[in-house]
């Protein structure tokens, strides 16, 4: 399939990983690449530039095929080394970069300088415009149903997509809710030229996490995830676990009182606990309500044949098949 993102980023299928937190390591951009699609090392879980360079060249030994690096804008009092972390991906030779968060217009300059592509990921059609105002090559729209940070708009993909396609003239890829060849047909449809996913790929052959955060997955339902930190307004879509519902108690009491402080038991240090320990209990973590549609744990090859298999058999069966009756 060729759409303006898979000439953009020069891969065969128009998938893209989005960065996670504590998933995204070389071992899993490695295999999403491998199999065609854009994997994304997530830049903020190694420590310092200097590992985030050491996990890039681990990468690049796994896969000589293209892949990106995540940076995440956060709103913090005291940044990570944002201009290290920029250098260490230009140094690299990384070509592109998904960046997330905040507004990326400081950082553009020096990555376009250096060739990288830029795919921003956003909530809403106004930062959006904003995003390919300011020089983004690409947006990665990402709705309401989401995993992590789906902003405080809310407006879900089935809204959200044709939304861009009206105002959008740079490409976007649909990005929340994914998993199969029937989305990304219908994402195609919406106006998206590929898919973003996000929680699917944790529940890979290959994603570098305890099995019991795959197992996890697999045994969750679309009814499973609950929104956090809304009273914030730094709201993220989270797996319930005990946990979780602990801090919906605070949320409901302390009401608009409620400061970071507050929920910092169930919020801080999580990743490592619940991703390489497998203690499903730790706290929260980031999940799309898409848990309701993976059944099972293929391989990155496997996953990416099957999307791809299925969206082409619906586009030139089902969907001509409509019209030719
Ligand atoms: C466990 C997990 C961690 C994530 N960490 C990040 C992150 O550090 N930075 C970021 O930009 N997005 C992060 N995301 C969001 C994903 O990149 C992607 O946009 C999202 O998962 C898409 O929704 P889906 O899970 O329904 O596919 C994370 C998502 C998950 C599930």
């Amino acid at each position: 399939m060729k759409t303006r993102i898979t000439e953009l980023f020069g891969i065969k299928h128009p998938i893209i990983q989005g960065g996670m937190h504590f998933v995204g390591l070389a071992e899993m951009a490695a295999a999403v690449s491998n199999a065609g699609g854009l994997g994304i090392i997530t830049g903020l879980t190694q420590r310092t530039p200097e590992l985030l360079a050491a996990e890039i060249a681990r990468c690049r030994a796994m896969t000589d095929k293209p892949f990106g690096v995540n940076l995440t804008f956060l709103p913090s009092v005291t940044p990570p080394d944002y201009p290290g972390y920029v250098k260490a991906i230009i140094d690299s030779g990384v070509k592109a970069v998904e960046t997330a968060g905040n507004n990326p217009a400081k950082w553009l300059p020096a990555l376009k300088e250096a060739g990288v592509k830029v795919i921003h990921k956003c909530t809403s059609v106004r930062h959006a415009l904003k995003a390919e105002a300011i020089g983004c090559d690409a947006i990665s729209v990402d709705g309401f149903e989401c995993g992590g940070h789906p902003g405080e708009d809310d407006v879900p993909n089935y809204i959200l997509l044709p939304r861009a396609a009206e105002e959008l003239k740079i490409p976007f890829v649909a990005s929340g809710g994914v998993a199969n060849g029937r989305q990304l047909a219908a994402a195609l449809a919406l106006g998206a030229e590929g898919i973003n996913m996000g929680t699917r790929f944790i529940a890979t052959k290959e994603a570098p996490v305890h099995d019991n955060v795959k197992q996890a997955i697999v045994a969750a339902t679309e009814l499973d995830t609950r929104l956090i930190m809304r009273p914030l307004r730094n709201t993220e879509r989270v797996l319930t676990n005990s946990a979780v519902e602990r801090l919906l108690v605070k949320e409901h009491e302390l009401g608009s009182k409620m400061k970071f402080e507050d929920i910092i038991a169930e919020v801080a240090g999580v990743y490592p606990k619940v991703m390489q320990d497998g203690d499903m209990e730790a706290g929260a973590w980031s999940c799309g309500m898409v848990v309701g549609l993976i059944h099972d744990i293929p391989t990155c090859q496997e996953l990416i044949d099957t999307i791809m298999a299925d969206a082409e058999s619906i586009i030139r069966k089902r969907l001509a098949g409509f019209l030719d009756a």
